[in-house]
């Protein structure tokens, strides 16, 4: 047990699919695994236990924003020996190229976030998924028939804030923003695990365009099936 997971570690499998809402990791159990169980739910942080094509997986959910990822994920990987997590989760668009429903898998991530600073006592900003593991995504998207772009994401600590989009762009080409991988890829280097994030495109803050609740789930979906698929193979 840990501060934030009450189960034993045998109830937590080694490969780990993170969604950030507790309700969208019960969907997922339910939708996609097979004799699953409920394992955690401290502060309604749902995790699930079960199997996708006979592996065991967990469906845990990470919550918003670095703060939280950074908690589980790092519990994860030092008390549960986690090997692999793979963010599931929906982003904003910085680009009218990069649309709503595209599913995207994040390269490197750029943060104005001290999270690394206060981590790690390494001023990091910049970090990168693991590559062995993009290149199981990558094959397994092309197996399944799943368009997959992999693009550098700009990560923020404050869903309201004041960037200016445009720089950020220029500077490190980034073409989405989202709140969590940046913890993730600190800590899975850190720990020396696998790490890396698929996400969909929820909303683009240069067009305005918006998808609705039922439009999210179908891509949603798709990207789920990419991404059990891809980490039983790791
Ligand atoms: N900002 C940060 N995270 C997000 C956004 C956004 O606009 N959309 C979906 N996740």
């Amino acid at each position: 047990m840990t501060p934030h997971i009450e189960c034993d570690k045998d109830l937590i499998a080694p490969l780990v699919i993170m969604p950030g809402d507790p309700r969208r990791a019960k969907y997922i159990a339910e939708k996609f695994l097979t004799d699953y169980k409920l394992v955690n739910s401290v502060r309604n942080e749902d995790a699930y236990t079960g199997y996708f094509n006979g592996v065991k997986v967990t469906i845990f959910s990470s919550g918003m924003g670095n703060a939280s990822m950074g908690i589980y994920s790092h519990e994860l990987f030092n008390f549960y020996d986690v090997k692999a997590i793979l963010r599931v989760g929906s982003c904003g668009s910085y680009s009218a190229d990069v649309k709503v429903h595209d599913v995207l898998l994040i390269d490197n991530v750029y943060s104005t976030s001290n999270y690394a600073l206060e981590y790690l006592n390494e001023d990091i900003h910049l970090i990168k998924s693991n590559e062995e593991f993009n290149k199981v995504i990558s094959d397994t998207a092309i197996d399944l028939g799943v368009s997959v772009k992999k693009v550098n994401c700009n990560n923020v600590d404050a869903f309201y804030n004041s960037l200016n989009i445009e720089e950020i762009d220029k500077k490190y080409e980034c073409k989405i923003v989202e709140m969590e991988s940046f913890a993730l890829f600190v800590n899975a280097k850190k720990c020396n695990k696998l790490a890396s994030a698929l996400v969909t495109v929820s909303d683009n803050l240069v067009t305005g365009e918006k998808l609705g609740a039922v439009e999210r789930e179908k891509d949603f979906d798709e990207m789920i099936k990419l991404a059990l698929t891809s980490i039983i193979k790791i």
